[in-house]
Formats: structure tokens, sequence, C-alpha cells
């Protein structure tokens, strides 16, 4: 199977109350642990990549690093996505460059901007097959080199999402209700709640149509411990509780990112590597420990978060 996009993916997702897991790559043992662990459960999957890892890698490595997972797993429905694409230009380059679908964050413009520049792109991208996802309210944390205070974040306007989705055309909706991105979520103390009255709200405005949410790093504490027991430094950092992004997943959210818990993973694996063989200088040893880790991680996501083993 070559790369699809997420139509087929999302209608099932939805009438089958799961959601498809979104994650990011930036390097290989990146793409190959998250398409071994999709393959391994039969769960269909997305790899999106940022601004950040095509500057990173190289737009052209990564395609053709997930078109070599493709080859080897013809069985795994996989989508290439362009991750909070910035502008209609960054989001025509990915389009024409062989990704099958693309985001267009114009959420910190105004709403009228963000209406003409996701119809722009919406446009554009189907009339060549290519879906758009866009993004309504704003979430905090640092993406790329935007960062959100939490202050100014803003939880997604119900009120404003069936003009949005009508004027636009996009075909899915990332919407702020209480994630936010890195893994720096929460303060210590505090009850990490999802809003997922606005979902509810949102879903209600708009039956059937696939919702997505970002920053949706669960910063398991078992990796944050081994990175900072082999002389890491991350303190106070919290994710999102899975039992929330699970009950998120059963309703209208067919769409998932996480990449925080994917970075945890590798660089726990890294620094226990070194700790554990200071003699080592080979990087397929200990980027394997990393990559190992980083497949466990998507393997507990695929089966405990999103529910989409076995829907191949
Ligand atoms: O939404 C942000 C993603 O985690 C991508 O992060 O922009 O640093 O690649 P990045
Ligand atoms: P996390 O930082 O929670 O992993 O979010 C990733 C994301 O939203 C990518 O778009
Ligand atoms: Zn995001």
């Amino acid at each position: 199977m070559a790369l699809v996009t997420s139509t087929e993916m999302f209608k099932k997702a939805y009438a089958g109350g799961y959601a498809i897991g979104a994650f990011n790559v930036n390097n290989m043992e990146i793409v190959q642990a998250i398409t071994e662990a999709a393959a391994e459960l039969k769960s269909p999957v997305i790899l999106q990549a940022s601004a950040g890892a095509r500057k990173y890698a190289n737009s052209i490595y990564l395609v053709k690093l997930v078109e070599a997972a493709v080859e080897l797993h013809p069985e795994v429905p996989m989508v290439l996505h362009l991750d909070h694409g910035a502008d209609f230009a960054t989001c025509k380059s990915c389009i024409d460059g062989g990704f099958t679908s693309v985001m267009i964050d114009y959420s910190s413009h105004s709403f009228e901007e963000n209406i003409e520049e996701s119809r722009k792109v919406a446009e554009y991208a189907h009339e060549r097959g290519v879906v758009v996802e866009a993004e309504l309210g704003t979430l905090a944390g640092i993406e790329d080199a935007v960062s959100v205070d939490a202050d100014k974040a803003m939880f997604t306007d119900p009120d404003q999402v069936e003009e949005f989705v009508t004027k636009t055309g996009v075909d899915s909706l990332a919407i702020a209700i209480g994630t936010s991105h890195g893994a720096y979520k929460f303060k210590p103390g505090t009850d990490p709640k999802l809003r997922l009255d606005i979902l509810a709200e949102v879903s209600r405005r708009l039956p059937g149509f696939p919702i997505v949410l970002h920053g949706s790093s669960s910063v398991p504490q078992e990796y944050v411990k081994i990175i900072n027991a082999n002389g890491g430094a991350l303190k106070d950092a919290i994710g999102i509780p899975e039992d929330q992004l699970r009950e998120a997943a059963k309703g209208a959210v067919c769409k998932i990112n996480i990449d925080s818990d994917l970075r945890l993973g590798m660089t726990a694996g890294v620094r226990q590597h070194f700790v554990e063989h200071p003699d080592h200088f080979d990087p397929r040893q200990y980027l394997t420990v990393g990559r190992q880790n980083v497949k466990d991680i998507v393997a507990h996501k695929i089966i405990n978060v999103l529910g989409s083993d076995g829907k191949i």
C-alpha cells in the first residue's frame, strides 16, 4: 500500500471509538520504532514532521524514510503529515513534495485570517488529493520557535467551529481543551484536567467530524526517572493523564499527537546506555536502546491510549 490520506482512517476511528496516533518523526530510528510497533500491533498510523524536523533532517530524507517504512510494512495504512504548517507556502511545499496530509496552523492569527489561510490551503490540497487539518484556539507550550505562555493560551470557542469548518472546507480540526506542548504541562500539585465538556460541545456542533488533540504526551515518570538518574535534570515534568486521553479517543477525537514522550524514551535509553557503558562510542549501540524505548512507548500508546491495535 502506498501512503494514504487520513480520510478512511478517521471515518473508522470515529465509528469505532478509537483514535489514530500521530507521532513526530525526526530521524531513521524514530521512523523505524513507530512503524515497527504499528506493524506488530496491526495499527494504522500517522507520521508527522514539523518545520524543525524538516530543517534538521531535510524534508526529502524524511519523505524517503517514510516511503521505506511503507515498503517494509505494506499492510500498514500510513499517512505522512505536516505538523504545524506556518503558512500556505510551507503547506504547498509539503503537498508538492509527497505528503498526504498537512496542518495549517494559523490559530495565533485573527479568526478571519485563520479562515482565509486555511481555506486557501484546503483548496490547493484538495485539488491534489491531500487532506488538511486546521486549528482553532491556542495551546500553551513550545512549537518550533513559537512559545505560547499559559496565560495567553485560549480554549476553543464552540460557537466558532461550525462557521470555521464550513467556510474553510478543512478535513479535521485541532482544538484547545487544556493540552499543551512539551514536557511541562501542569504545575506540581495541580490536578491535570482536560475540558472534555468543550470537546462534547464541539462534537455536538460538528457531528461526525474528526477532532485532533495536540500536546497529548503523558510524560511517563519511569522515563523521567531514568533520565534524572543518569545525569539529566528534568524537574517537575508532568503530562496529560492517559485515562483522559482514552476518554477523548472514545468520542470525536480521531487523531492524538505525541512527540515529547518519544523524546523522553530516546533520551532515557541513550543516557542510561552511556552511564552503563562509558567505553562505548558506536552510535548503533546507544541508538538501539533509544529506538527500543520509542517502540515500547508507541506500542503502549496504541494499546492503552489510542485503542487502534488490530484495526487494520
Ligand atoms: O508540536 C510540536 C512538536 O512537538 C514538534 O516539535 O517543532 O520542536 O519539532 P518541534
Ligand atoms: P507533545 O509535546 O505533548 O508530545 O505534543 C506533540 C504535538 O502536539 C505535535 O504537534
Ligand atoms: Zn502540536
